[in-house]
């Protein structure tokens, strides 16, 4: 049984297991970059490698190209005294195009770890929520976005790959979310357990009047605490929390799938994870293993058994069954803890709000961050009493979102207001304010992703130091 869920964010299995994933997806821009720059040798900052996959993925990347690989010198800059036997391997198996090294230290100070201009490359995977969440909200982001500006060369490129936030433009913004007491069990029992927690301790930017999450059951106005599982309730509040909910019951079930202690683990990497019956629509089949556990009734696990194909070692079942099985032996796990019957459920429980629950990370939309790395980066410029330059994206395609279609279909089934689940990827490039042609291109694109407000403040922004 794997023993993630007792494991500290930073700890070595949680790094090896839980982040493992994606590594393609965490590498595509800097090989963007790479591709675009077309020099014979880089220097390129990955900050907060985890277990290395990203790595992993720009060996393949640089093994794949035709002729004479380029040479990297590939520094990672991790917190004090996270380790990764993953990351050691992916170090070593990178070494053989360059030099790679292991920096220690915090990226909110990358003013003093890294020169300035020293980087042609920088980037950031499933970071700069943490930075957030841990080292101060938004004034440790925008430190660290000036430092990776100033780090970054004249011409060179951030990364930036992080959760998908809302539509909307405005996180504050309200919106009302419906459970049914039949289908959304489990969701009501999590909202109720982890509601209070997350509003007192979360790391979140939801403290005015109007941010105030409303809850009612019939008539009655009630506090999330006194959810009453059994009864229709109707939620209303900021689109941002509402968000952040949604994505840590995602956590949570993956984190509990991990344990086995539901009666079932899924594979949640490689080949198996990825047997897609429909990959648009996000239909897949999911290849799992049995494990003893009391939060599978006898009646679940025999309609489990039934409803599966055995493969050698193991079963496979559609994606829709096994997601609707899971959220009702979920919800049993959650009543368990509610009730505090269970000490190893309340440990699992325990650990998995303190490792993740404080988190948020939907604190920017596409729009909010185009616009602050920008600006900060400008002002980054004028601190360092160089020549004044700006990060854009320079094309496009540099915006990408990519959508998590298995949670986006298994949101679908289980809510009736469910918010797209994905990832944001942003290429932006270090222009010089003086590139007038460059700017303006980018500007360009600037408007196709921006808000009116956003596009003018960086018209004006650059307009009054050209
Ligand atoms: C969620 S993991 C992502 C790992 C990896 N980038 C990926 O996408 O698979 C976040 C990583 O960022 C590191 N990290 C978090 N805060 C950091 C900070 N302030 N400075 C440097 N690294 C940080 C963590 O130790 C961890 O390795």
């Amino acid at each position: 049984m794997n023993t993630i869920s007792h494991t500290h964010k930073n700890e070595i299995t949680y790094l090896d297991v839980a982040t493992n994933g994606n590594g393609l997806e965490k590498a595509v821009l800097t090989s963007n970059a790479i591709q675009r720059l077309n020099q014979l040798e880089y220097n390129i900052l990955e900050v907060g490698p985890g277990g290395g996959s990203s790595i992993n993925a720009l060996g393949e990347y640089l093994g794949n190209l035709s002729g004479q690989a380029p040479k990297i010198n590939l520094n990672l800059l991790e917190l004090e005294n996270v380790k990764s036997q993953s990351l050691d391997d992916a170090m070593e198996r990178i070494s053989s195009f360059g030099e790679s090294l292991l920096l220690s230290g915090n990226v909110v100070e990358l003013d003093n770890i890294a020169k300035p201009e020293s980087m042609d490359i920088v980037s950031t995977s499933a970071v700069l929520h943490e930075v957030y969440s841990y080292n101060g909200g938004y004034g440790a982001l925008d430190r660290t976005l000036r430092g990776i500006a100033t780090t970054l060369k004249t011409g060179g490129y951030f990364a930036y790959r992080d959760v998908y936030s809302v539509e909307t433009d405005n996180l504050h913004e309200s919106a009302n979310h419906a459970y049914n007491a039949d289908s959304s069990k489990s969701w009501l029992r999590f909202i109720k357990l982890f509601m209070p927690y997350y509003l007192n301790n979360g790391q979140h930017p939801y403290h005015h009047l109007e941010d105030h999450v409303k809850i009612k059951q019939g008539s009655l106005h009630i506090d999330s605490s006194d959810i009453d599982v059994n009864k229709d309730t109707l939620i209303r509040g900021p689109i941002g929390i509402m968000r952040e909910i949604q994505r840590h019951y995602i956590t949570l079930r993956d984190d509990v799938w991990r344990t086995g202690t539901l009666g079932f683990i899924p594979e949640l990497e490689g080949d198996k994870s990825n047997d897609w019956l429909n990959i648009k629509q996000g239909h897949k089949r999911v290849h799992f293993k049995f494990t003893d556990s009391d939060f599978l009734s006898f009646n679940q696990r025999t309609l489990l058994t039934e409803m599966s194909e055995r493969v050698s070692d193991h079963f496979v079942i559609d994606g829709d069954i096994f997601d609707a099985i899971s959220d009702t032996a979920l919800n049993n796990f959650l009543e368990t803890v509610q009730k505090g019957q269970d000490d190893s459920a309340s440990e699992i429980w325990e650990d998995w709000q303190s490792r993740e629950g404080r988190e948020t990370y939907a604190y920017m939309t596409v729009d909010q961050l185009i616009g602050n790395i920008a600006i900060r980066s400008v002002e980054a410029s004028k601190n360092n009493d160089g020549a004044e330059t700006i990060l854009l994206p320079e094309y496009i395609t540099d915006v990408k979102k990519i959508s998590r279609t298995y949670y986006n279909r298994f949101l679908k089934k289980a809510l009736s207001n469910p918010l797209f689940d994905g990832k944001q990827l942003i290429l932006a490039k270090k222009i010089p304010l003086k590139d007038v042609d460059s700017i303006a291109t980018s500007l360009d694109v600037v408007q196709k992703y921006c808000s009116r407000e956003t596009t003018a403040s960086l018209y004006s922004l650059i307009s009054s130091d050209v």
